[in-house]
């Protein structure tokens, strides 16, 4: 007889596969990442399925999004115009800040997360300010907070840095603990890579640099080590919640992180690990339905509590309420 040493018959029945399934996704995992603007709604068509919404097509959006099960969503600004000193980003009657007041008076029930960065608002397209040819990050980190606060003062429950500068999240959190926002918390995009998997991304926001390119504040996709440096840096400065971006390719890094630290991890499945995902099934390569789910449920195993991701309206209604 063949020695039973393993419990094999676990895998032979539906019922017992949930009782010891090790990962299983909820609705509230997933964070929808949208872009809104002025004017009317656009499809973006490096991204499938994905919209710059119109602010006045925020309240539908924000009901439909509420019906299919969505409870967060992750706030991206396309303003009219960039400025050098990136001021339509803190502008009190900016995108953000009257996307926010929209999306609020229209429910209660979707958590407001709000993208916090210069690179959408500027004229150079960095996500810092330039001053001789390079990033000035110390000047940078004022107006951070400054964009930070004007978001939390329009209605935002959460602010979360994109922009790589060292000191930011100490900068917004004295900010905003100074204007008596103490229970904001801020999500840090703690380990974001410099990656060509933004391509979509900055197609819909045209937030590509107009000259050189994020390596000298994005991390370097051959580091694991320094992603822990980085989180632990951002934890020490007051971050509740860290970001590793993109996902895919840096599941290593999600994991490591996880080991690491005792916050919740956030991973950002991007806009390239989107389309691909769109391509390869509108090319009738595989169902993708039951691809969405596996790439997600792999980034929760790797250890992420959180995931952003462009699937979220797709895929929430089908998931765990809890
Ligand atoms: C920039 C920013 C980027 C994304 C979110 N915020 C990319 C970049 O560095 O240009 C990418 C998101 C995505 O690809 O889905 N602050
Ligand atoms: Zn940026």
């Amino acid at each position: 007889m063949f020695p039973r040493t393993r419990p094999r018959r676990l895998r032979y029945n539906q019922t017992v596969r949930e009782l010891v399934a090790e990962t299983r996704l909820s609705r509230h995992d997933l964070v929808y990442p949208i872009f809104v603007k002025d004017g009317p709604s656009k499809p973006i068509a490096s991204m499938p399925g994905q919209f710059r919404h119109g602010i006045g097509d925020l309240p539908r959006l924000a009901t439909d999004l509420v019906e299919s099960g969505v409870s967060s969503v992750l706030i991206f600004g396309i303003p009219p115009s960039s400025a050098p000193d990136a001021s339509p980003a803190f502008d009190p009657n900016g995108v953000v800040q009257r996307a926010l007041k929209t999306l609020r008076d229209a429910t209660d029930e979707l958590l407001l997360i709000t993208d916090v960065c210069l690179c959408q608002y500027i004229d150079t397209g960095h996500c810092g300010l330039i001053a001789n040819g390079r990033v000035d990050n110390d000047a940078t980190l004022p107006v951070l907070a400054k964009v930070a606060l004007s978001h939390v003062e329009a209605g935002s429950d959460i602010v979360a840095p994109s922009d790589m500068m060292d000191g930011r999240v100490k900068a917004i959190r004295d900010a905003l603990d100074g204007a008596g926002h103490e229970h904001i918390p801020i999500i840090s995009y703690a380990a974001k890579y410099a990656s060509a998997y933004y391509g979509p991304f900055r197609d819909a926001c045209d937030s590509a640099p107009k000259e050189g390119d994020r390596k000298s504040y994005q991390m370097d996709p051959r580091n694991a080590r320094e992603a822990i440096r980085e989180v632990l840096g951002d934890i020490e400065e007051g971050a509740d919640i860290v970001m590793v971006k993109p996902a895919l390719s840096y599941l290593d890094v999600i994991s490591r992180v996880r080991d690491a630290v005792n916050v919740p991890v956030m991973a950002y499945n991007v806009s390239g690990e989107y389309a691909m995902i769109k391509a390869a099934s509108a090319q009738g390569c595989f169902d993708e339905k039951a691809v969405v789910r596996e790439t997600l449920e792999s980034i929760k195993r790797a250890g992420a509590d959180v995931i952003a991701t462009y699937f979220a309206r797709d895929i929430a209604g089908e998931l765990d309420e809890k």
